[in-house]
């Protein structure tokens, strides 16, 4: 798939085959292709977390105000930046604007591959931190950004309408 059919073609996807796993190889894959992003410095301050474990999906739905399609893809990958990496290379800057940038962009790489792929995914950040950082038992430089529930499609819906370029670009 070229990349343009890949960036048309992908939705967010919130129901989940419950039956066919994504087996741990293809999670790999995807995790290499989010980390081909470009990050500030080339610091790539993201960390991942993979869940399967369906106790642990469940209290981060719960912490996603209970979207249980959080809890219902066999894999559940929780996209964090290490803010004491960021800061390193660039202070509060480096925390409060790269770490975010960076991570966004690794996501990104991430939905696009699992499109490629055949799956669905969704990227979910409504969610509370303190009560995510609690059941992953996160350290005080890593924060939580992103929960991807990942797993094949069992309804894709109709993609919704994107803006047209010339209604959000200015030309000088
Ligand atoms: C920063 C961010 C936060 C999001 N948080 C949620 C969320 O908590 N729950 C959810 O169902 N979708 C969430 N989404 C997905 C958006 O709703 C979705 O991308 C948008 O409606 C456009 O649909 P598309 O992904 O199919 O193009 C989020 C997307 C972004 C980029």
């Amino acid at each position: 798939m070229e990349v343009y059919e890949a960036i048309y073609g992908r939705k967010s996807v919130r129901d989940f085959d419950r039956v066919k796993d994504v087996p741990p190889d293809l999670v790999m894959k995807l995790l290499k292709a989010a980390c081909q992003a470009p990050s500030a410095g080339n610091l790539q301050p993201w960390r991942f977390w993979v869940i399967r474990d369906q106790k642990l999906k469940g209290r981060l739905a719960e912490a996603a105000f209970h979207q249980s399609f959080v809890a219902e893809a066999p894999v559940l990958i929780v996209v964090c930046a290490d803010l004491r990496v960021a800061s390193s290379g660039y202070g509060t800057r480096g925390t409060a604007l790269y770490a975010i940038q960076d991570t966004a962009a690794a996501i990104e790489n991430l939905l696009l591959a699992a499109h490629v792929e055949g799956l669905g995914a969704c990227w979910v950040s409504a969610f509370d931190e303190r009560r995510a950082i609690q059941a992953l038992e996160l350290p005080a430089h890593i924060r939580p950004l992103a929960l991807i529930p990942i797993g094949y499609p069992a309804y894709v819906g109709t993609k919704p309408q994107k803006r047209d370029p010339l209604e959000v670009t200015e030309f000088k």
